[in-house]
């Protein structure tokens, strides 16, 4: 790794070992150009790579902690908003000052690895119990993080190809450039190979996947397809394993359809906290707001891209009861 790969922030003598132990990874270069390096079967940016070796070592993980995780553009903003608004419904029924009209679900449920870009992050902000946290690393990764915790994990994956495409689309807003196919074709290039930062896909979500067999009091792995057809009772689910449950009164008062109305997109993307803030990175939150349908991939990949991604889901995830 040269001088202009290592990230800011690591500059200092004890960040040697994370220094060293970044160079020593394998690495290539994703469809940007971007230089990943591979670790505990995923890659990842150096910027990103910092942040879980800290998160690693230096997280002092409580066991009333909530970890939301996900492969990027699989739902996480929909979960974080979900989950906000399950633990905080007897605080915040149809007031004002609901956390989810003051702040973004990524403001609210930070990244576990972004917190960590410093090696010391203050953590005293964070206080409310439980703390809510979010992540995109893979399952063992975050494991070694929790240490023996029992920490509750939620994770939500999506079909691949509304994932590639919801990938492409946010890149572009985030570089403010219009979606052209050449970076799609490049971007599904990179898919395929799963040289992708977090990637591959597919070890990401068995990763989970396996977690929860083999842990399904702590790891619950939910289907975004699933959550827009069965709302309400995945939204229950979600409940039950949190320890939270909806008491019957709760059920017959209309208490699940008054979250699932709160966290539908049309609703969220129109709160001007979402139309107008920034993240603290500075992305714009409305980036995080598209159309939310399932199988819109359609409208944009080939049908020889679909047959090729199809070929390699059909052959990665046999053996597993994971279906498309
Ligand atoms: P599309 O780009 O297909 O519309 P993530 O939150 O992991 O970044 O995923 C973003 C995807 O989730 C985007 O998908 C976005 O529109 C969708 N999404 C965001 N909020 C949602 C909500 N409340 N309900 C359903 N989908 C949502």
């Amino acid at each position: 790794m040269d001088e202009k790969e290592i990230p800011e922030n690591l500059h200092r003598e004890d960040d040697e070992e994370t220094m060293n132990l970044i160079s020593s990874l394998p690495s290539c270069v994703d469809f940007e150009g971007t230089k990943l390096c591979k670790y505990q079967g995923c890659w990842y940016d150096s910027k990103t790579m910092q942040g879980i070796l800290n998160f690693q070592r230096g997280f002092e993980p409580q066991d009333t902690d909530i970890v939301i995780a996900s492969f990027p553009k699989s739902g996480t903003t929909w979960l974080k908003a979900l989950t906000v608004a399950l633990l905080e419904r007897s605080k915040h029924s149809s007031s004002d000052d609901h956390p989810l009209l003051l702040d973004n679900p990524h403001g609210l449920v930070p990244f576990l690895e972004l917190i960590f870009e410093t090696s010391k992050p203050d953590m005293t902000n964070i206080s409310s119990s439980p703390r809510l946290f979010s992540t995109h690393v893979a399952f063992q990764t975050l494991r070694e993080a929790l240490k023996n915790s029992p920490c509750k994990i939620v994770y939500v994956w999506r079909n691949v190809k509304d994932v590639l495409v919801s990938f492409w689309y946010f890149k572009c807003a985030i570089l403010k450039i219009k979606e052209e196919g050449s970076m799609l074709e490049s971007l599904f290039e990179s898919f395929c190979g799963g040289v992708i930062n977090h990637g591959p896909f597919w070890e990401h979500v068995l990763s989970y996947w396996k977690g929860s067999l083999e842990d399904p009091k702590n790891v619950l792995f939910l289907k975004y397809e699933e959550l827009k057809t069965d709302p309400n009772v995945q939204l229950k689910k979600l409940a039950e394993f949190l320890g939270c449950p909806f008491t019957v009164e709760e059920e017959e008062s209309g208490s699940v359809e008054e979250i699932l109305d709160l966290c539908l997109l049309r609703n969220l993307k129109n709160l001007e906290i979402n139309k107008t803030g920034k993240t603290a990175r500075g992305s714009d939150h409305k980036t995080f707001f598209r159309k939310g349908e399932v199988g819109d991939s359609k409208n944009y990949l080939t049908p020889e891209m679909e047959k090729r991604i199809d070929m390699i889901v059909e052959e990665k995830f046999r053996g597993s009861d994971i279906k498309f």
